[in-house]
């Protein structure tokens, strides 16, 4: 039976060749919608990159289905530019397997986004890859980044202010990557 590929995943490989695999570094940032929390962190990430000159490849993308090819939510549009940063033009989509293998690291906003996303890896090698993000500004504490999708903005300052945190100990902690 000969296979063809349905839209959304015509649209996703599409997306794949967007990734610039020369990189030195290619993180991916992963939640539930990709809709709230990743795109924030895929934003907040690329806007500390930029203030320092540094070409890593960065993406987002959410371990469910349900808002493939909308952007980002407006809550998280609005708290990113009190801060200074446009996301508005992120387009959701969903993780694939092709993503644990393109990645260098996976950084997940919360525990249940991590067995979700170590579920599609192949190896032990490829798990180790796919990591909670807290765990890089508040190692060893298991925090997740809450979800902030039923709640009011207040939620949405407060995911801001812990990603912006973790996204600066990703570079701290990455200081080799200088390229
Ligand atoms: P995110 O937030 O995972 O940070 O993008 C959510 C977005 C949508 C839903 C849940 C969380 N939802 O249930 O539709």
């Amino acid at each position: 039976m000969s296979y063809l590929p349905d839209r959304e995943e015509k649209k996703q490989n599409f997306m794949y060749v967007q990734i610039n695999y020369f990189s030195i570094m290619k993180v991916l940032m992963v939640c539930l919608g990709n809709i709230c929390r990743s795109p924030l962190a895929q934003g907040i990430l690329e806007h500390k990159l930029k203030e320092k000159g540094l070409d890593w490849t960065v993406d987002s993308a959410g371990t469910g289905g349900g808002h493939v090819g909308l952007g980002p939510d407006n809550r998280s549009q609005d708290i990113a530019r009190v801060h200074g940063i446009d996301i508005s033009a992120q387009e959701a989509r969903k993780i694939r397997y092709a993503d644990i293998t393109a990645f260098d690291v996976i950084y997940c906003m919360d525990s249940s986004n991590l067995v979700n996303v170590r579920d599609l890896c192949h190896t032990l090698e490829e798990e180790a890859k796919v990591k909670l993000i807290m765990n890089e500004s508040d190692p060893g504490k298991k925090l997740d980044v809450p979800d902030p999708y039923y709640g009011g903005p207040s939620g949405f300052e407060k995911v801001f202010q812990m990603l912006d945190r973790a996204c600066d100990a990703i570079i701290e902690n990455h200081r080799d990557k200088r390229h």
